[in-house]
């Protein structure tokens, strides 16, 4: 049996991501939270994390001379709880070279079909598109904004009538489903992120993301 995986969660707001977590865990899916840390001092996200029981944190940017310094003492601080892996989780900053090199392997979810939609605002980038299908991403952080290997995707169909906000409602279950789906493969060693270029399923590198199935199965695209 391996041991659980310990992850650490970066958030800035809402927290839905990381209640799924919270409740995966719950439920015994091979994960140990370790940590959830905030950039922002109003994060909702910081209440779910107390009353799971989970160590929270929030440094403020103010606090820090500049944005490397800033970087410097929050991923030190995120590294002292030895995390296997770490979760953006709605994290809404952009991490430099030097964090990435000396963190745990990152995950992010992003709402869109990446490479479609790197940034924000996607939701309606997809509207005014036309594009009959939208969805989310789970994929590894790197340098690249919103570039990094994808790990797996879940879709959803547009409906007439939708608006960014219907959709974006429509989309955040789906985006549960998928995260808690991404780091309970993770844990379960199904996929690994060992050599940073790639993903591997199963031992064997991937050429696009896997699908994530209603079941809750991931399965090479
Ligand atoms: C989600 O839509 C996620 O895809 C994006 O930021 C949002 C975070 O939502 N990166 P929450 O804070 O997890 O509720």
């Amino acid at each position: 049996m391996p041991g659980l995986l310990r992850v650490a969660v970066l958030v800035s707001g809402r927290g839905s991501n990381l209640r799924a977590l919270i409740a995966a865990r719950d439920v015994g899916l091979g994960i140990e939270l370790v940590g959830v840390f905030s950039d922002r001092t109003r994060a909702e996200a910081l209440q779910h994390a107390r009353k799971a029981g989970v160590p929270e944190l929030c440094m403020r940017t103010a606090e820090f001379g500049d944005e490397a310094g800033y970087q410097r003492a929050f991923f030190s601080t995120v590294a002292a709880c030895s995390p296997d892996l770490i979760v953006c989780a709605g994290f809404m900053r952009i991490i430099s070279a030097m964090s990435l090199a000396s963190s745990a392997p990152m995950i992010n979810i992003h709402p869109s079909l990446l490479p479609k939609y790197p940034g924000l605002d996607t939701h309606r980038r997809v509207l005014a598109a036309g594009d009959p299908v939208h969805g989310a991403t789970v994929h590894r952080v790197t340098r690249d904004l919103d570039g990094g290997p994808r790990i797996a995707q879940v879709r959803i169909p547009v409906r007439s009538g939708d608006d960014p906000e219907s959709l974006a409602r429509r989309l955040l279950p789906h985006e549960h489903r998928l995260l808690v789906a991404c780091v309970t493969a993770l844990a379960a060693g199904d996929v690994d992120l060992v050599d940073p270029a790639c993903v591997r399923f199963r031992g064997t590198p991937l050429d696009g993301p896997l699908a994530l199935a209603e079941d809750g199965a991931l399965s090479r695209g």
